[in-house]
């Protein structure tokens, strides 16, 4: 008997039951994930005397999702510059599709499609036209290269608008048609660094139905940056980075399991009599934040009404969370990513005018 195991939306099993052979639908995606495609070992970027990047090793496989995730300044795009050839590492190697990206360049550039933390389209030229200028410097045949832009600005939605001037598209709309053009030349692997910024939550998750879309039917690599947890949340894995170093990486599920299953805060009318009361009463070590404590249990539901009935101080507020990336990141460095980053729409509207400046 056919049965169908979904392992992941892009993840189907056909499995022959009787023989217990697997057919796999979707099986060179699965296989060619233990393919390294990016290696990168001990790179260090310096400025001057400024370590951007310091001492980082990791390895991305073909068909990931790999995501940084990491506060202003972590040293995400400087990493990035590295791999797509636009810095020069000050020590240490990368390998970008088997290519050296010191070595080879041109052989990495032909490799890869970037779409850069900052908007680059030319916003008096159409739609069409930044994506025909993109596809003549990658040197593609005009054949390939319409083909290759009807395809993507189907695939993005874009087919409608791609006679109107860039500058008349809203922002989702443009981020969209950066992910095509980065598309244009087939690479192996579409680096986007913070892909979805200033973007409001509906457009961010258009966004990413496209990628999701995307990954469907090339079986592309995706490196991606990002500050934003539940973007985080859709990569394969994480690595999480901070002062240039990678501090964690696993898949969101293994990094959320370091903090514990469940986060209690509880406020009280004498915090030290409640942390001492706990302690001793069910062995947690707490820690004291402001003016809350804080607890980490495998079991929140069961444990808050126990906790109520054995505390003697009256409590003000109790919340139970289940842990997410920045649970993560503050276990692992004391501070929370949202506290450092200066609001995304901000950002954005700082570029813009950084951008109007320069015209
Ligand atoms: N060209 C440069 N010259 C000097 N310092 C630089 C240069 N580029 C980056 N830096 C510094 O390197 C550090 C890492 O910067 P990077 O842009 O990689 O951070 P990021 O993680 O991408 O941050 P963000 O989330 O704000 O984009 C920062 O302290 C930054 O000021
Ligand atoms: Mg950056």
């Amino acid at each position: 008997m056919l049965l169908k195991v979904a392992i992941k939306p892009t993840y189907i099993i056909e499995r022959f039951d009787s023989c217990g052979i697997y057919l796999v639908g979707d099986i060179l995606r699965l296989i060619s994930m233990s393919n390294s495609i990016i290696r990168v070992e001990n790179l260090v970027k310096k400025f001057n005397s400024f370590e951007a990047v310091s001492d980082v090793s990791f390895e991305v496989f073909e068909g990931e999702t790999f995501g940084f995730l990491g506060p202003n300044g972590a040293g995400k795009t400087t990493t990035i510059n590295a791999l797509v050839t636009i810095a020069k590492p000050t020590s240490g190697k990368a390998y970008l599709n088997g290519f050296n990206v010191v070595e080879n360049p041109g052989d990495v550039r032909r490799s890869i499609g970037i779409v850069f933390q900052d908007p680059s389209l030319d916003e008096r030229l159409t739609a069409i036209d930044n994506l025909q200028f993109h596809g003549i410097i990658y040197n593609i045949d005009k054949q390939t290269r319409n083909k290759n832009i009807a395809t993507m600005l189907d695939m993005m939605k874009l087919t409608e608008r791609q006679n109107d001037l860039v500058r008349t598209f809203s922002g989702g709309m443009k981020r969209r048609l950066e992910i095509a053009r980065g598309l244009i030349h087939e690479p192996k692997v579409l680096f986007l660094d913070e892909p979805t910024i200033g973007l409001d939550p509906q457009t961010r998750n258009y966004i990413w139905t496209y990628i999701d879309r995307l990954k469907e039917r090339t079986g592309l690599t995706i490196f991606l940056t990002t500050h934003y947890m539940d973007e985080a949340e859709n990569c394969d894995r994480i690595a999480i980075i901070d002062e240039g170093k990678i501090i964690a990486l696993d898949t969101p599920e293994n990094l959320k399991k370091m903090v514990g299953e469940n986060i209690i805060t509880l406020k009280t009318e004498d915090n030290d009599k409640a942390k001492k009361e706990i302690q001793d009463k069910f062995g947690i070590s707490l820690k004291q934040r402001a003016d809350a404590i804080r607890l980490e249990v495998s079991d929140g539901e069961k444990f808050v009404p126990k906790l109520i009935k054995e505390t003697t101080v009256n409590i003000d507020y109790i919340s139970l969370w289940k842990p997410t990336l920045d649970d993560v990141f503050l276990k692992l460095t004391g501070r929370a990513i949202r506290e450092e980053k200066a609001d995304a729409s901000e950002q954005m509207r700082q570029r813009s005018r950084m951008w109007i400046k320069r015209r």
